[in-house]
């Protein structure tokens, strides 16, 4: 209770103090009681009149230093008589004066602010050229949207304003927006040359050409520029403006045109395309306006007419930010190079500045660059060569994906070590090589949203700094194992930050070990999923939350349980199928198989075994003797028969075979050096292997070898039982003709010499 009431009593106490501050602070300040909202803060007094449909001036105090009026319906400047004579600060924007008179700012001497923008100010014919140098201390002036001013005011303004201390000059469309173009003069900038205006605005005035040596009236101090909006053709003026040497910011934004800057400057120096002014009342003499054109004599002349165009492009200085959105530049970026300078900030974004070629030169200090919004289909690898301080990249809505796919060697941003962020929204991007950053190793942001990416196969290891990767509205339907890997590795190191909405994800049996890891990172620290509440992914046609993921894992990993338990009993079949298809083939084809595989390698190797060191085409044996080991007793007689009696060369394997090499290859050089192959056939024949072998190595050799000539020859030694002799061996007893050995006196005369004859 006492605790309570305590606290009551302060608080009484603070709202009675604040109702007194109240009082002390809002008090009237004109005649009229009520009217305006006075205040005084720090010792000036503000009164605030805005917004009251006043078609009058109220009767304000001596006292009051600042007055806004804006918003009303007043017609003229408030009279002398009604303002206070210590007034620094008047506000009447948005009202309808209508008339600058001779005496219209008459004792405003001690005004530093005057805003008249939003008026319907024109300016009558015979106006005094001295009306506003009644503004002796004015510092600040605005007389923007007036669009009946038109640039007739300016040799008067800047004539009467040339001993103030002039500082902020806007005159953002005084011009109509339709009507024809209009050009900035040399008189009416020629008396702001020695004032101290840090600032103009002359945005919104369908300029579209600043006179020759204009711009050389404009005083050193000046540090802003605005003429964005306007139809700006190039001309002369854009060099000249190399000499402001304190010019830091100039906004050029929004220009309607397009012109080559090639063609623009050649003319000038070619054919006297120079917008010199009609009516040219006062040539100037003065030293400093004249200098430009020297300088660009000097300079610049041949430059422009090699046929190799070498830009050095003069900017000045001072210069820190440039904009140049949407200015209606549209040409392929040729090799440039520009004068010293200190260019931090260049934005031009929605230009058709279709291809960069480069390399852009002497941009040393450029940290930020945007080149957004181009239709940019193609950027060569040394465009950002010198360009080694950029920091932040914006290279969003343009065609770059083909370049960037055929950049397997990261080679386009390969020079961009200090880059911290890199946007390439919307660029149509279908796959990134491995590569492709590598160099980046300080980048921290990397937005790749809006593409048509599928996988991420951009090694991610080599972005060591990033902590922010923006993937969405990308064609993503899971993640492979090792994307997933490097991502948990790159964690390891530093958190990151993954945007992944807006992708179709699938919800599938392939997908399960993906769906495992986001389920398990969405609660990480170190990965962190941004809109998390956002990823659907698809199931038999049905979008699923990732938020309420977990029992669908579940179900899924029953479903693809049997689905891999189908999966293998299919394969299994179809290898198990695939084997004993081939292992019948080669059962079939055995022979044919074993003869071609030695046929190939001896032919490969040469041949070394039976066939010897004469490559003629002649056989070396007249025959080769297929025999078991068995029968070897008739083999030496054979021999002795047909070799000692009729001179016949026989091939005997226990005699001619060469040691060491594989029999097999043996009999296949064997039998393919030696006109026939005589088969000995008996019970040991076959049941010998190597017999057998022989036999069909035969046959091949007469099918693959000989044109179906009759190289087999067979020689019953001794009775074979009908039902044991083999198929093959039937075939060929079938075709051939055979001798049987009679084994006695005169029949075995009778045998060889018929031998011999079928040999021979
Ligand atoms: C005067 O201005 C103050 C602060 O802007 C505002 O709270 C107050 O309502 C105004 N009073 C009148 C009468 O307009
Ligand atoms: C106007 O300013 C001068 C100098 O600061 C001062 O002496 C004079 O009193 C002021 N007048 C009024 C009405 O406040
Ligand atoms: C301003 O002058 C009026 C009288 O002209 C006086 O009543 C008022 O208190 C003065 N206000 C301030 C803040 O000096
Ligand atoms: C004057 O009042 C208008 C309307 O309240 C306000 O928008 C404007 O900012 C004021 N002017 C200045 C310079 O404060
Ligand atoms: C304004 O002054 C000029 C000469 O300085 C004069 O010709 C003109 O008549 C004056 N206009 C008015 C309305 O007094
Ligand atoms: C600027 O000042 C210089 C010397 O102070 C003077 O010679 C020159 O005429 C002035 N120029 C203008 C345009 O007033
Ligand atoms: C440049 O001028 C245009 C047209 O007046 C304006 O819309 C834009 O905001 C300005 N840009 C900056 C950065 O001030
Ligand atoms: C800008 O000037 C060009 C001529 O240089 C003209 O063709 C074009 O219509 C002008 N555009 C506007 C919006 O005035
Ligand atoms: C130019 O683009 C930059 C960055 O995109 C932006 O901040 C600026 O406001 C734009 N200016 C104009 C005139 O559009
Ligand atoms: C271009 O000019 C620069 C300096 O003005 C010079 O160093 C360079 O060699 C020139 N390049 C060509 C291709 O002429
Ligand atoms: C880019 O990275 C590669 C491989 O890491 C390196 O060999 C090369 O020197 C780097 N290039 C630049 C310009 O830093
Ligand atoms: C990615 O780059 C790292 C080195 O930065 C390298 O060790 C790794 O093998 C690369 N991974 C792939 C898949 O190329």
């Amino acid at each position: 209770m006492k605790l309570n009431f305590g606290m009551d009593l302060v608080r009484n106490l603070l709202s009675s103090f604040c109702v007194l501050t109240l009082l002390l602070i809002y008090t009237d300040c004109c005649e009229d009681q009520n009217a305006c909202n006075c205040t005084v803060v720090q010792g000036t007094f503000f009164a605030d009149c805005s917004n009251l449909g006043l078609n009058k001036s109220p009767v304000f105090w001596p006292n009051v230093t600042n007055i806004n009026l804006s918003h009303n319906k007043l017609t003229y400047l408030p009279l002398e008589s009604t303002l206070p004579s210590n007034l620094t600060f008047l506000d009447l924007s948005y009202n309808e004066i209508k008339h600058i008179l001779n005496k219209t700012f008459k004792g405003l001497w001690k005004l530093s602010d005057l805003r008249l923008n939003g008026n319907k100010l024109g300016v009558p014919v015979n106006l005094d050229r001295n009306a506003f140098a009644d503004l002796e201390n004015i510092k600040h002036l605005d007389l923007s949207n007036n669009p009946e001013l038109t640039f007739r005011i300016m040799p008067i303004l800047t004539y009467g304003l040339r001993n103030s201390p002039i500082e902020i000059l806007r005159l953002n469309k005084i011009h109509c927006t339709f009507g024809p173009s209009t050009e900035l003069r040399v008189d009416d900038l020629r008396y702001l040359k020695n004032t101290s205006l840090k600032e103009l605005h002359i945005s919104s005035n369908r300029l579209e050409i600043v006179e020759e040596r204009a711009v050389g009236y404009l005083p050193q101090t000046i540090k802003r520029v605005s003429i964005a909006d306007n139809n700006l053709t190039f001309g002369l003026y854009l060099l000249e403006l190399f000499f402001l040497k304190n010019l830091e910011w100039i906004n050029a934004s929004m220009q309607h045109m397009s012109h080559n800057p090639r063609e623009v400057l050649k003319s000038f120096f070619f054919f006297s395309c120079n917008n010199k002014r009609r009516d040219n009342s006062e040539e100037s003499t003065s030293e400093t306006a004249n200098k430009p054109l020297r300088y660009l004599t000097n300079f610049q002349k041949q430059e422009f007419s090699s046929s190799r165009m070498n830009y050095t492009f003069p900017v000045p200085y001072n210069l820190k930010t440039l904009f140049m959105n949407e200015s209606g530049l549209g040409y392929s970026i040729p090799e440039i190079r520009f004068t010293r300078n200190n260019i931090e900030n260049l934005y031009t974004q929605g230009n058709s500045l279709r291809s960069w070629i480069g390399p852009v030169r002497s941009l040393e200090n450029l940290k930020r660059l945007d080149m957004s919004n181009n239709f940019c289909t193609s950027v060569s690898d040394y465009f950002f060569q010198h360009l080694n301080s950029i920091v932040e990249l914006y290279l969003n809505n343009n065609l770059l994906g083909f370049s960037l796919a055929s950049d397997r060697e990261g080679k386009i941003f390969r020079y961009l070590n200090t880059l911290s962020h890199l946007e390439l929204k919307g660029n149509k991007i279908a796959s990134l090589p491995t590569a492709v950053f590598v160099n980046l190793t300080n980048l921290k942001y990397l937005d790749l949203s809006n593409n048509l990416l599928t996988s991420i196969d951009f090694n991610i290891s080599h972005l060591k700094s990033l902590t922010y990767l923006n993937l969405s509205s990308n064609q993503i339907q899971y993640l492979s194992d090792s994307t997933m890997d490097a991502f948990d590795q790159h964690s390891n190191q530093a958190p990151i930050t993954l945007s992944f909405s807006n992708n179709p994800f699938l919800c599938e049996c392939k997908t399960l070990k993906f769906l495992h890891w986001m389920d398990q990172e969405k609660n990480s620290s170190k990965i962190h999923l941004n809109n998390f509440n956002e990823y659907t992914c698809r199931k038999e046609g049905k979008l699923i939350k990732f938020v309420d993921i977990q029992q669908h894992i579940k179900e899924l990993e029953k479903e693809c349980a049997s689905y891999r338990t189908l999966i293998f009993v299919v394969t299994s079949c179809i290898l198990l199928f695939l084997f004993i298809l081939t292992t019948g083939l080669v059962y079939r084809y055995r022979w044919r198989l074993r003869y071609f595989y030695y046929m190939t390698k001896s032919r490969y190797h040469g041949y070394k075994s039976v066939r010897g060191e004469d490559e003629q085409t002649d056989f070396k044996y007249d025959a080769f003797v297929s025999y078991a080991d068995k029968d070897l007793r008739f083999v030496q007689q054979m021999t002795s028969k047909l070799e000692g009696e009729k001179g016949i060369r026989l091939c005997i394997h226990h005699r001619d075979f060469v040691p060491g090499y594989d029999i097999a290859e043996n009999i296949i050089t064997a039998i393919n050096k030696s006109r026939k192959t005589i088969l000995i056939l008996s019970p040991n024949f076959i049941e010998s292997e190597w017999c057998m072998y022989e036999l069909h190595i035969a046959k091949m050799e007469e099918i693959y070898n000989r044109d179906n000539e009759n190289v087999l020859f067979l020689i019953c030694y001794e009775e074979i039982p009908a039902p044991k002799i083999p198929l093959s061996i039937m075939d060929v007893i079938h075709q051939k003709s055979y001798l049987e050995f009679p084994n006695d006196e005169y029949g075995n005369t009778v045998f060889w010499d018929k031998l011999h004859a079928a040999i021979v």
